[in-house]
């Protein structure tokens, strides 16, 4: 088919070398897949290599307190996420012996893991061939396809795509051409292998990506946002407990208690924190 052959000659010259493509090891793709939800590579780069040195296997992360999971997460941001795989590693641990499943729904049993992390699960560490959609993906069977899709026509769009036998290359190729050529704002177009065969190229209009059900959702600023005070505040908590007094002023909001005793709630909420006598807590 013209579209899986030019899009995996394209990855053939383009794909990038990437730490977590030289790896197989479910627990170091679980762990670079958690961390590519929300960070941006190179960000993602020095983190996964420090976490994985850390905590190189399921079980040593299992074992581990949860601050300490926390604190070799710090600069990727979205910390419940740490605190996520931290989980996931302790029912890795329990059910599966340390070993991550290879199984669709013994993964998506697995807390915190939905449809995107066990599909990337099983392209990536074993090699399966499901279709991997995150908003890269997304972005280009909607405008390729010349139409918004729902979850489930994208799904089996992206599965029926993946040529026989070649899920991890197919995969890896698409997030980058995502990442790279058929940007959200940018679309480089010239440098496509696909634009030929492209529905919105071709025939022009509004984006057909911006109304897919998965699709990017413009972040808000971080400063001087609630997460930028929730992130001042579970900083301190790695240093020690921190007292209902000074929660204003240690999330940069000296004067409003009120602001800072919701973003204490939701960090205990969110499990990340619990309330002592010394005031909160890392949990
Ligand atoms: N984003 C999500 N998974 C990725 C991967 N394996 N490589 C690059 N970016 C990604």
């Amino acid at each position: 088919m013209a579209l899986r052959d030019a899009v995996l000659a394209w990855g053939e010259q383009h794909l990038r070398a990437l730490p977590w493509r030289q790896t197989r090891d479910p627990w170091r793709v679980l762990v670079s897949e958690l961390m590519l939800q929300q960070t941006q590579v190179p960000r993602v780069v020095p983190a996964y290599r420090r976490f994985l040195e850390r905590f190189p296997t399921a079980p040593v992360c299992a074992a581990a307190p949860q601050g300490e999971v926390i604190e070799a997460w710090q600069g990727l941001g979205y910390n419940r996420r740490a605190r996520s795989l931290h989980r996931i590693a302790q029912a890795v641990t329990e059910r599966h012996d340390g070993t991550v499943p290879n199984d669709l729904d013994a993964l998506e049993a697995l807390p915190g893991i939905g449809p995107y992390t066990a599909r990337a699960l099983t392209a990536f560490a074993f090699e399966g061939d499901v279709g991997v959609v995150d908003v890269n993906v997304a972005r280009i069977l909607s405008r390729v396809d010349g139409s918004p899709m729902g979850r489930l026509k994208m799904q089996a769009r992206a599965d029926e795509l993946v040529p026989d036998g070649r899920g991890w290359l197919w995969n890896q190729v698409m997030l980058d051409l995502g990442a790279t050529v058929c940007g959200r704002r940018t679309q480089r177009c010239s440098e496509c292998p696909i634009a030929g065969l492209c529905a919105w190229r071709q025939g022009g209009g509004p984006d057909p990506s911006l109304q897919a059900a998965i699709r990017t959702r413009p972040q808000s600023r971080f400063e001087g946002s609630d997460r930028q005070g929730r992130a001042r505040l579970l900083r301190a908590l790695l240093r020690g407990p921190v007292a209902d007094e000074d929660l204003a002023g240690v999330c940069g909001w000296p004067g409003d208690e009120d602001r800072a005793a919701r973003v204490a709630a939701a960090l205990v909420g969110d499990g990340l924190a619990t309330r002592s006598d010394k005031g909160l807590l890392l949990a």
